[in-house]
């Protein structure tokens, strides 16, 4: 495969474009403001980061059109091709845990509240999001309020203050943001949103900062997309190296 090939959403299958058309459709502002007052609690569950891994292990990602492996080889790929580039060890941990947020699954939250690539809520949907016009049947798209570029947000008002759908990024964002640095934190908590870093769609709510952020996650979705057709990673062998690394970051157990 080369790197054209990845994110084909033309050629995708049935599965993600019934995903997009759901998760178009039923992401509203309201909706990711409860669900993330919701989760922002912490208090859905107790555990550490490597339980995590290994409970997301049976998941697949209905919305990725690149990849059948599963999350734990997931993020080991990923993990593994920001460690051979020698980068430092946050950077290598960013890559293990990014895709965490995904045990939201397990929580019983559905596959379009927890993957896909994210948008902002609370202003127009830019044609830069993939499958555009399954929003004409999300209710925001027929409110004035929500209907102009910046719609209710100031321009400039920055990244972290508007309300993006909600999803795996932002929760991991929010169980994470006590022990990563703020790079790290970009990287988790932008890394789903594609019309934000790899378009130039919502310039006008970008802040001091943001355009910094972005290259960060930029940094390191070449390690999110690239490393899916390498070969599956050896999960016992690589378990001491991980946990080790965890545990310079991350305390035993954490609130989830
Ligand atoms: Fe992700
Ligand atoms: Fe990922």
């Amino acid at each position: 495969m080369i790197d054209d090939d990845y994110r084909d959403y033309d050629r995708a299958d049935a599965h993600v474009r019934r995903f997009y058309r759901l998760n178009h459709e039923r992401q509203t502002l309201d909706f990711a403001r409860e669900r993330r007052r919701h989760y922002a609690a912490l208090n859905t569950a107790r555990m550490g980061i490597w339980e995590a891994c290994e409970t997301l292990d049976t998941l697949v990602d209905d919305s990725d059109p690149d990849t059948g492996l599963s999350q734990i080889e997931h993020c080991l790929q990923t993990a593994e091709g920001i460690r051979r580039d020698g980068h430092p060890d946050w950077f290598v941990l960013t890559g293990l845990v990014h895709d965490l947020g995904k045990i939201l699954c397990a929580f019983g939250e559905p596959q379009w509240a927890v993957t896909g690539d994210t948008f902002v809520l609370g202003c127009a949907f830019p044609d830069a999001i993939v499958y555009p016009e399954y929003f004409a049947a999300n209710p925001d798209a027929a409110d004035a309020r929500y209907n102009t570029p910046v719609g209710i947000y100031e321009p400039g008002c920055g990244l972290d203050n508007v309300t993006l759908s909600w999803g795996h990024d932002e929760y991991m964002y929010l169980v994470a943001r006590d022990y990563l640095p703020e790079p790290a934190l970009a990287m988790i908590r932008y890394h789903s949103f594609y019309p934000g870093h790899s378009t130039d769609a919502y310039r006008e709510l970008l802040g001091p900062g943001d355009e910094e952020r972005l290259q960060w996650v930029r940094r390191f979705n070449r390690y999110d997309l690239y490393t899916k057709h390498d070969s599956p990673p050896d999960i016992d062998a690589l378990r001491p190296f991980y946990q080790d690394l965890i545990g310079s970051y991350f305390p035993a157990e954490i609130a989830w």
